[in-house]
């Protein structure tokens, strides 16, 4: 079975007077150990679909499953242990607690659900080895790059060793080259590590990290292609057409 499945996924939001259908009953499936970016223009509802597979919004109608289990029927104190144990959310903007070191921002996670210190100590160097930061464990986040800060939201995103991984935009805010280490972390734990991805982008040359990509326009599905080992050229050519 997959372990996200988005079935006819309806979300409306409520402006004034106004309905605006974000989401216009989408459905789609996410295997285990994939790697999936989902691409639109602005407003297609991306961070919307994103939000509902964390379980941070409802949807009006249709069903989101995460191993199997309905995240409907949780109430929002179940959909809480859910999250936290299930999936690691990266966005944007990092979200660092900006008092806290790099390893301290990581292991945040982990201070809530366990109290054996040791443990939470071997699991956190572990990650930070994984992320390139070792020497970096004692940097607050303003003394850290926007690369680093971002592989420190990544960190504290696996702390608890969700099966899947959310990211919205995850590369936004970063250079080019800060980007790059960022996709290429995030498809060695989609290859190495067994993770299940979802990352939104709208950039073609992100988006070719994944092993596959869903275009969505207007709150619908549009189109599903593998990337195959195109280039960020091919993908954007590729993008484009399925928008004609
Ligand atoms: N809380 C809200 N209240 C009202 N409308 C909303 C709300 N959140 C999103 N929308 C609307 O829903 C639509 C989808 O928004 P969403 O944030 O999912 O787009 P997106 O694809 O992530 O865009 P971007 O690439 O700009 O981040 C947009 O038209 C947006 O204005
Ligand atoms: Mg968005």
């Amino acid at each position: 079975m997959a372990p996200l499945v988005v079935d006819n996924v309806v979300k409306r939001f409520h402006q004034g007077d106004r309905v605006i259908t974000a989401l216009a009953g989408i459905s789609l499936a996410v295997q285990q150990g994939q790697f999936l970016a989902v691409m639109g223009a602005s407003g297609s509802g991306k961070s919307t679909l994103l939000h509902l597979m964390a379980g941070l919004a409802r949807p009006n109608a249709g069903s989101i499953r995460i191993n199997g289990a309905d995240l409907a029927r949780m109430s929002d104190k179940q959909l809480t242990l859910f999250r936290r144990r299930n999936i690691g959310l990266v966005f944007q903007a990092f979200n660092l607690i900006p008092t806290l070191t790099a390893q301290e921002n990581v292991s945040l996670p982990l201070m809530l659900d366990s109290s054996d210190g040791g443990a939470v100590a071997a699991k956190v160097d572990q990650l930070l080895h994984i992320l390139g930061l070792s020497d970096r464990r004692t940097h607050r986040p303003d003394a850290l790059s926007g690369g680093e800060q971002q592989r420190v939201a990544i960190g504290r995103a696996l702390a608890a060793d969700p099966a899947i991984v959310l990211a919205d935009e995850p590369t936004g805010n970063l250079d080019s080259v800060s980007g790059k280490s960022v996709c290429e972390l995030l498809r060695d734990l989609c290859l190495t590590h067994g993770k299940t991805i979802v990352m939104v982008t709208h950039e073609p040359s992100v988006a070719v990290y994944a092993q596959e990509v869903v275009v969505i326009r207007d709150g619908q599905f549009v189109q599903r292609f593998a990337t195959d080992g195109a280039t960020g050229q091919d993908l954007a050519a590729r993008y484009q057409e399925s928008l004609k």
